[in-house]
């Protein structure tokens, strides 16, 4: 097994490049197989859900050839089945965007239902109330999603919950249907956006992401196209915490700082310096900062997605914080491992009450899923001694080269194989 292994307590100096967006690459691959033709798709991330994607994808009938390790060209002009149903599929969440692109492409699919990160109940039912309102028959047995239809055709679908998945996966069927869709109360996050322009790039007509009306004009053919994914909000995000909590002066390139406001507006709240450039965070921090509240919420709110590393790093804040997860109804399961490393803090209903303690010490903990993985790094940095992560595959799951950002940075972090 493999264990991440930190000696706490360097600070931090230097600069991070940040890698494409997981979320945004996650739905991008799948709206690349509804083209008839080559797409190439640079600033690829390379993590393991992008692998899994590739190998179902490829499974599919999809010709995949790495240009270079962020460089990916998707043939999918001999894509033939709508059945994913492979271990790969099961692994990660977002695999339920082949769905929306297999009913889109050929008006049925077979898709397992998806894995992923397990923080409570992570209904589909919106995306498939979607595709039923466009007329699709849905069908689930045996753990996998059938979906049919004699014809696809526009609709106006309201979503009770502004949901990420379910908005996206509705615009990727939408872009094959007869006629006009329209999407009220989507949600606004920065994939969105993305995907929207990949799809229009292909020829797609889809107007309004990144507000909450999103309009879908139907079309009848995608050709393949050129794309550059945005930078990884939530990568970044995670860097500009680690450098608060361990101390020094890091800036984070190669990003879109407006993606950053809710993070950056409480990293200055709490008493770090935040200077921000065209493509650019610094973040500068002595390592000592006061308490704060914090409160996740959709885009442009603070991301869920951040919640665990911020919770981590107002475990050594003076005073009491507390922590409202809005989004997910069980997203503080890492909390016990917090605790092993000096940690004070208890959960009520949905809000952690965090009390910051002087100092952190280490020791060996287990990463319960990605963004906690990346808590338990975050503490470990910070932490007096040496702390020992176990579960690394979660965390391999949505960060590029982790352990060299880091080590670049001036962190003592290493990957070993326990015994
Ligand atoms: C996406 C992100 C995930 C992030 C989340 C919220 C990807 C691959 N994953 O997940 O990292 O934490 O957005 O920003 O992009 N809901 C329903 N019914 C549905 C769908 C969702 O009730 O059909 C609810 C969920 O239970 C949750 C909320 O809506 O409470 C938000 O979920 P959603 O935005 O769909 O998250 P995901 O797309 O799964």
């Amino acid at each position: 097994m493999e264990q991440l292994v930190i000696t706490g307590q360097k600070k931090l100096f230097g600069e991070v490049p940040i890698s494409g967006a997981k979320n945004a690459v996650v739905a991008i691959i799948p709206a690349a197989i509804m083209a008839n033709g080559i797409s190439i798709i640079e600033n690829l991330p390379c993590i393991e859900d992008v692998t899994c994607l590739v190998n179902t994808i490829k499974a599919l009938g999809a010709e995949c050839q790495f240009l270079d390790d962020n460089k990916l060209k998707i043939d999918s002009t001999n894509i033939k089945s709508y059945i994913a149903t492979d271990d790969s599929v099961k692994k990660i969440r977002a695999s339920y965007y082949l769905m929306g692109a297999l009913l889109g492409r050929f008006k049925r699919a077979e898709v397992a239902m998806p894995g992923g990160c397990n923080f409570g109940s992570r209904p589909i039912d919106l995306h498939l109330k979607g595709f039923e309102a466009m007329g699709a028959q849905v069908k689930q047995e045996y753990g996998i999603v059938k979906l049919y239809a004699e014809k696809l055709r526009g609709a106006h679908i309201y979503l009770d919950q502004a949901s990420v998945g379910a908005t996206i996966n509705i615009m990727l069927a939408a872009v094959y249907a007869e006629g006009s869709t329209i999407i009220e109360n989507a949600a606004k996050e920065p994939h969105i956006v993305d995907t929207a322009n990949f799809l229009n790039m292909l020829g797609a007509k889809v107007k309004g992401a990144g507000t909450d009306v999103i309009k879908i004009k139907g079309v009848k053919e995608l050709r393949g196209a050129e794309y550059m994914i945005i930078p990884d909000q939530i990568e970044a995000g995670t860097y500009m915490i680690a450098a608060a909590a361990a101390g020094g002066d890091v800036t984070v390139k190669n990003i879109i700082p407006k993606h950053m406001d809710s993070l950056s507006a409480k990293l200055d709240e709490i008493g770090c310096i935040i200077e921000e450039g065209d493509d650019f965070i610094r973040v500068i921090s002595t390592g000592s900062f006061r308490s704060a509240n914090v409160k996740t919420m959709a885009y442009p709110g603070f991301p869920t997605d951040l919640q665990p590393q911020m919770t981590a790093l107002l475990c050594i804040a003076d005073g009491t914080s507390t922590l409202t997860e809005n989004v997910w109804e069980n997203r503080f399961q890492y909390v016990n491992e917090l605790r092993r490393l000096g940690c004070s803090l208890t959960v009520e209903g949905r809000a952690a009450i965090i009390k910051g303690v002087s100092q952190l010490s280490g020791a060996e903990v287990n990463a319960t899923d990605l963004r906690a993985g990346a808590a338990l790094i975050v503490a470990g940095l910070c932490a007096k001694g040496v702390t020992r992560i176990g579960n690394v595959k979660y965390i391999d799951r949505g960060y590029e080269k982790i352990e060299y950002k880091l080590k670049a940075i001036g962190a003592d972090i290493k990957r070993v194989i326990k015994e």
